[in-house]
């Protein structure tokens, strides 16, 4: 059985102009222990994908479909029964992690308060003082520098960075079944990202987590997934192993994503080279999402929208792929 399956999502928002359909039918299996990257340009639905899965849409969101998690579908579920859920079955990483805190609390209360939560599902006890330490531990690898001084803080006396690897760190001190984390390095330099990606991917191993990371950077989920999924236009356009699709992509998207890679950098920004800009979803383009920028549309692309094909062992959205 999987882990999570995620079946024909949906997801509009509601705003004052009319709807805006973000994701579009998709589908997705979660096996245990897989880490999967989510890669796609500012706007593509990552973050609306994540916050889907543990259930922390905005108000103005309509959401339709199935995500089934040990066998229960988590959109029909009641928001009481989703709160036992999301932590220590899965726990997010916002994009936003501010959001995340308790804005009058102090860190350490927050952060043993989760502590708690893992101890108290796997029926263990534990001394304060022990939490303490084991609090202050992840703080200190997570590279936060004075983590003492940290504890006794309130998040708004933390800077943006600082706030990220807090919520980093309280991921991990959950161990949960499934971290999807959200760009969760993007306010770090370059050198603390490295480490606490290597982090994420050390933990995850141990634990047997599922990780789902979000980042409009193909050179991070190359690092740290083992499966690709590229989203564009809330569509995921190819779908397989993380080592398959860098060397054989088989979307033309895929392709002009990897016109600049590998590099190895992390350089923030213009990391593709590809022309156009990414559709807006207020004037969606008829047949293919990526009709606008491919060089090899042809009549059929511009009337009628590909599935997600099977191709190779991959999945693929493109008319070229299949016959
Ligand atoms: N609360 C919201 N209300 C209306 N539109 C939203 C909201 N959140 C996201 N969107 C729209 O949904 C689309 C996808 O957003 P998002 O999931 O945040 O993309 P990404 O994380 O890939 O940048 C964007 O067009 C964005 O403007
Ligand atoms: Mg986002």
């Amino acid at each position: 059985m999987q882990q999570l399956e995620i079946r024909d999502l949906v997801v509009h928002y509601k705003v004052p102009i009319g709807t805006i359909k973000t994701l579009f039918d998709l589908q997705l299996d979660i096996e245990k222990g897989d880490s999967i990257g989510i890669v796609g340009e500012s706007g593509s639905g990552k973050s609306t994908l994540g916050l889907s899965i543990v259930g922390l849409l905005p108000p103005n969101a309509r959401v339709k479909g199935h995500i089934v998690f040990e066998g229960k579908d988590l959109l029909k579920m009641q928001p009481g029964k989703m709160n036992g859920i999301r932590g220590t079955g899965i726990f997010m990483i916002m994009q936003d992690p501010f959001n995340s805190l308790n804005p009058v609390k102090k860190i350490k209360d927050q952060l043993i308060e989760a502590l708690q939560v893992r101890y108290s599902r796997n029926g263990e006890k534990a001394q304060k003082g022990k939490l303490y330490d084991e609090v202050l531990k992840r703080l200190r690898d997570v590279k936060l520098p004075d983590p003492e001084a940290i504890m006794d803080r309130y998040p708004h006396q933390l800077s943006g960075g600082q706030i990220q690897r807090v919520v980093i760190a309280m991921g991990l001190l959950l161990e949960p079944d499934i971290l999807i984390a959200d760009e969760p390095t993007s306010a770090l330099d370059v050198s603390v990202q490295a480490q606490i990606i290597a982090l994420i991917k050390e933990l995850q191993d141990r634990y047997r987590m599922s990780l789902l990371f979000i980042t409009h950077d193909l050179s991070i989920a190359y690092a740290v997934s083992e499966k690709l999924l590229i989203l564009y236009g809330g569509r995921i356009l190819e779908f397989g192993k993380t080592e398959d699709v860098i060397n054989n992509p088989a979307h033309p998207y895929t392709e002009g994503l990897l016109k600049s890679f590998p590099r190895g950098n992390y350089k923030d920004g213009k990391l593709y080279t590809l022309s156009g800009m990414p559709p807006l979803f207020t004037s969606m383009p008829d047949g293919c999402v990526f009709n606008p920028r491919c060089p090899y549309a042809f009549d059929r692309c511009y009337k009628e929208e590909p599935e997600l094909y099977n191709y190779m062992d991959k999945k693929v959205r493109c008319f070229l792929k299949h016959d």
